[in-house]
């Protein structure tokens, strides 16, 4: 047989070869024997330094010729076995998405933190900052700096769980106060905060009252701060949170860090004034306490009283929360019934 004779039955052969393979190592397999450095063309073509002149060129491109063809059905031939495979593997892991998707429970802020957010959100829009402080506090800022020395009978009301002597849970946010007031540097602008966060009093847990519960406090000192200020800020944010028709009533009352101080009214959301269930029929809902900070407080803060005044005032959030949604028993809050939370998953 000649040569090219050979050469055309080899072709042929693994043509044949290539097409039965059936699966990607036998196909490699196959390519290797044939095309591969100790395979019949490799062969050939070393043995045509034995042919004649002539001859050469021709076998060489015969040669090239079937060794590219071969080439390219093993090309061929290897993307068809690995579409099959891919196809194979599709097939099996099918998933049909129009199954019904599993349900994810998702939760949502606590009803506390919300009405905690909308409230920093209206206030830190009229460019006060929210301030976080400690619910682990001292004697000295949560009761001497807030003019409540050691024997003074107010501190009755805020009875609390004392960690040593000196140290324990805060009663209230007005510490903050003293802590904000103290390095407040009034050559960059006047001090405008919030701060909210949790108390704790030594209370007998009922409907109305828990041994813990929020407050946000909020603090204003700059020269020339009145109680109009004071008044005019009560009422845009009571406006905000419960109605634009809200009005607001300022009642006489005492607290030892502010002088004066007041008791402050909403008209009722519910019957606009009349008098209904949720305002105890007065037409008006207590809602917070505030007053003009007291001059001691302020020069115990290192700020002069003569030529520097403030505001503060301090709210309940959880008695918003039960007021606006009718929440009769603060626990509520505190238990984590998801019954109890999953009404108020806001949007
Ligand atoms: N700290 C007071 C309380 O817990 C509330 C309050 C804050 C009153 C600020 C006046 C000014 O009852």
């Amino acid at each position: 047989m000649s040569l090219k004779d050979k050469l055309e039955v080899l072709k042929n052969e693994t043509s044949k070869k290539i097409q039965a393979a059936a699966d990607l190592a036998t196909l490699n397999q196959i390519r290797v024997e044939t095309l591969g450095k100790k395979g019949p063309i490799t062969e050939v073509l070393r043995g045509m330094k034995d042919l004649s002149a002539e001859e050469r060129p021709k076998v060489g491109a015969f040669a090239n010729e079937i060794r590219d063809y071969l080439t390219a059905a093993v090309e061929t031939k290897k993307t068809e076995l690995e579409q099959a495979v891919m196809d194979k593997a599709l097939a099996e892991e099918a998933i049909d998405v129009t199954l019904p998707g599993r349900q994810v429970p998702v939760g949502g802020r606590h009803v506390l933190t919300q009405i905690l957010e909308e409230i920093e959100d209206i206030f830190v829009g009229m460019g006060y900052q929210v301030i976080e402080g400690n619910e682990v506090e001292s004697d000295h800022y949560n009761f001497e700096r807030m003019n409540l020395p050691k024997d003074h009978p107010a501190r009755d009301m805020q009875d609390t769980f004392y960690i040593s002597e000196e140290t324990l849970i805060r009663t209230h946010t007005s510490p903050v106060q003293a802590r904000v007031m103290e390095k407040h540097d009034f050559s960059k602008g006047p001090l405008r905060m919030i701060s909210p966060g949790k108390v704790f009093r030594r209370d007998t847990d009922d409907a109305t009252h828990s041994h813990q519960f929020h407050q946000i406090e909020g603090l204003v000192v700059d020269k020339n701060v009145t109680m109009a200020d004071l008044k005019g800020t009560l009422e845009v944010m009571m406006q905000k949170m419960f109605g634009a028709d809200r009005k607001i009533r300022l009642r006489p009352s005492y607290f030892p860090f502010t002088e004066p101080s007041v008791e402050v009214d909403v008209s009722c959301f519910k019957c606009g004034g009349a008098g209904c269930n949720v305002c105890k029929y007065t037409g008006w809902i207590e809602i917070l306490g505030a007053g003009m900070v007291h001059p001691d407080v302020l020069s115990m803060s290192g700020i002069d009283p003569e030529e520097y005044s403030g505001f503060a005032f301090g709210i309940g959030p959880d008695r918003v929360a039960m007021l606006r949604y009718g929440v009769n028993d603060i626990r509520s809050f505190y238990q984590n019934d998801v019954r109890f939370l999953s009404q108020f998953k806001g949007e």
